[in-house]
């Protein structure tokens, strides 16, 4: 009997050890519970080439390299890169002495940034002329830069011409213009930005997701000048984003792009103010939406839902760009024609009269009898319209991002210029430098 139970019990001890090792056996083979984001191949810091972080993300990437396919226009902006000038001759004077005037096509796609920053007529490439386009013009338009600035720096950009620095540029823009690698957070990538950002006494490493998916955009879509000698990258934040305190910053610096012909006016350039039009107190920035929210609107492909990464104007597929929150998505966009269409009329309308005002300067400096304090307080406001009309004519919505800001800013705009040429009929006391229409006087190109 006992030598039966201990064989029994020595038999339940192998059963037992047996199920014990099998358990352990299948509870280790298990797989791991499968992490969010899973990254297959490692991606070096600031990578500039975007096909490798493609390997990790397939759809993310698919959906960036289509921004090259895009060409379609919408009635005032899209894909297709058509010229500003010829659309509105206008801007031929209003540019005259300064680059712009030569080429200002729209812009277009992502992955276009680097062939259309190479092909555009305002690159000044003679080396030993001292207006020669410096490095920082490649500041908005490459992945590469992450990795110069970190290297170089700002100032070491800003003092590279241009020409120099195109063998080391190789990727438009890309995923290390946004992205920190591994973690795939969303990062300020340009230190212009950070720069600003501190002086305001703020902390994008504070910031919420939401407002990161509005501020990575503002690594590039901004105001900014160049500073100095060196050509040191700047955004003139550090009174504020709004165009009134823009406006004061470079007042108090007495920063100019350029000299205007004949009337020698100290003018300044608008860039392209996207990120400061928009939360200057929009509808939508006050109601939390962010620019990828319109601009970047999730896809699903399969079981896949991600963040569609081919960029482009959301009236080209208003359905999932507004889609989202607005049910009648046909009313939205009868809207938007509406608010671009009427915020291209004002902006007409203020153009008309900075021209009027540019005429009556040129003919008011051409008088030697012109009283020069006036002549002076006219070339200021001619200065202040001219920035103004720029910041909503160079900002790429039509009005869209704040339609009401953008109309007050262009009324603002247009009564300066009025004043403008009060004071240089004033100056030459001439009241026929009062007409209006001139533009329409001299031609279809104005001169
Ligand atoms: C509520 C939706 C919405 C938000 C939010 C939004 N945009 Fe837009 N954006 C538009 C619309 C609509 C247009 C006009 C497109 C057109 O005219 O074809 C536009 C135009 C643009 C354009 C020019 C596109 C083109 O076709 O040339 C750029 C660049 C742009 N937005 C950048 C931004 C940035 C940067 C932000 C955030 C600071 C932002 N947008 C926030 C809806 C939005
Ligand atoms: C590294 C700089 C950079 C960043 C960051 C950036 N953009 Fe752009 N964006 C550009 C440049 C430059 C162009 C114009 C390219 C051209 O015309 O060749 C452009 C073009 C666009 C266009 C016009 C596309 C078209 O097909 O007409 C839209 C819309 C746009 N960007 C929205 C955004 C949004 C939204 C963000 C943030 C999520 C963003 N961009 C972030 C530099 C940048
Ligand atoms: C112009 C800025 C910009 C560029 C360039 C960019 N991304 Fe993104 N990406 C975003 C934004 C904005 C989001 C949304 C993030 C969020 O919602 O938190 C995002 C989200 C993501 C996500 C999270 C999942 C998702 O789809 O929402 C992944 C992964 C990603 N991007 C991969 C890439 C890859 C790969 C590239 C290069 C091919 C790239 N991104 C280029 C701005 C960018
Ligand atoms: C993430 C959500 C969201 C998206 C995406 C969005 N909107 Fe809106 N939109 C809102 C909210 C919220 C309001 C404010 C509603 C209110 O206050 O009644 C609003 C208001 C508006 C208004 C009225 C604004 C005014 O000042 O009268 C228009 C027009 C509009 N949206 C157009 C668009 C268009 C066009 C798009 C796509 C390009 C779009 N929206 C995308 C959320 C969104």
């Amino acid at each position: 009997m006992q030598r039966y139970t201990t064989l029994i019990l020595a038999g339940l001890v192998i059963v037992l050890a047996a199920l014990l090792a099998g358990t352990l056996i299948f509870v280790n083979n298990q797989p791991v519970q499968q992490r969010a984001i899973q990254p297959l191949a490692e991606v070096a810091a600031m990578e500039p080439d975007s096909s490798k972080w493609g390997v990790n993300f397939p759809n993310q990437y698919a959906s960036f390299l289509k921004t090259r396919d895009n060409n379609i226009a919408t009635t005032y902006g899209g894909s297709s890169d058509f010229s500003h000038l010829e659309k509105d001759p206008r801007q031929k004077i209003l540019f005259a002495g300064m680059p712009f005037s030569k080429d200002y096509n729209e812009d277009r796609g992502h992955e276009w940034a680097l062939t259309d920053v190479n092909k555009t007529k305002r690159l000044n490439l003679d080396k030993e002329n001292p207006k020669r386009t410096p490095g920082t013009c490649y500041s908005c338009k490459s992945a590469n830069m992450p990795g110069l600035w970190a290297e170089m720096g700002l100032e070491g950009v800003g003092k590279t011409f241009f020409g120099d620095l195109t063998p080391r540029v190789d990727s438009s823009i890309g995923c290390a213009n946004c992205h920190e690698p591994g973690t795939m957070r969303l990062i300020v990538t340009n230190p212009a930005l950070e720069e600003a950002l501190q002086a305001q006494g703020k902390d994008w490493k504070t910031f919420t997701r939401q407002e990161m998916r509005s501020l990575v955009c503002a690594n590039c879509h901004v105001e900014y000048y160049f500073a100095g000698e060196s050509k040191y990258l700047t955004f003139p934040w550090e009174k504020g984003t709004k165009v009134e305190e823009m406006w004061e910053y470079y007042t108090e610096i007495g920063f100019k792009d350029w000299e205007y012909p004949d009337t020698k006016t100290p003018m300044l350039k608008a860039q392209h103010p996207e990120y400061e039009m928009y939360t200057a107190g929009s509808t939508h920035y006050n109601a939390g939406v962010a620019c990828a929210d319109c601009h970047m609107p999730y896809v699903r492909e399969g079981a896949a839902k991600y963040s569609s990464h081919n960029i482009h104007s959301p009236m080209l597929n208003p359905q999932r760009a507004c889609g989202q929150c607005h049910t009648d998505t046909e009313a939205v966009v009868r809207r938007v024609n509406l608010i671009q269409e009427q915020t291209y009329k004002t902006k007409i309308a203020a153009e008309d009269a900075i021209v009027d005002a540019i005429n009556a300067i040129k003919a008011a400096a051409a008088n030697p009898n012109s009283d020069a304090a006036l002549l002076e307080e006219a070339r200021l406001l001619h200065r202040q319209a001219q920035f103004y009309w720029d910041y909503v004519s160079a900002e790429n919505s039509m009005g869209f991002h704040n339609p009401e800001y953008a109309l007050k800013i262009l009324a603002e705009a247009t009564n300066l210029a009025r004043q403008a040429q009060m004071k240089a009929a004033q100056a030459a006391n001439d009241p026929s430098l009062l007409q209006t229409g001139t533009y329409y006087q001299s031609g279809p190109s104005g001169q």
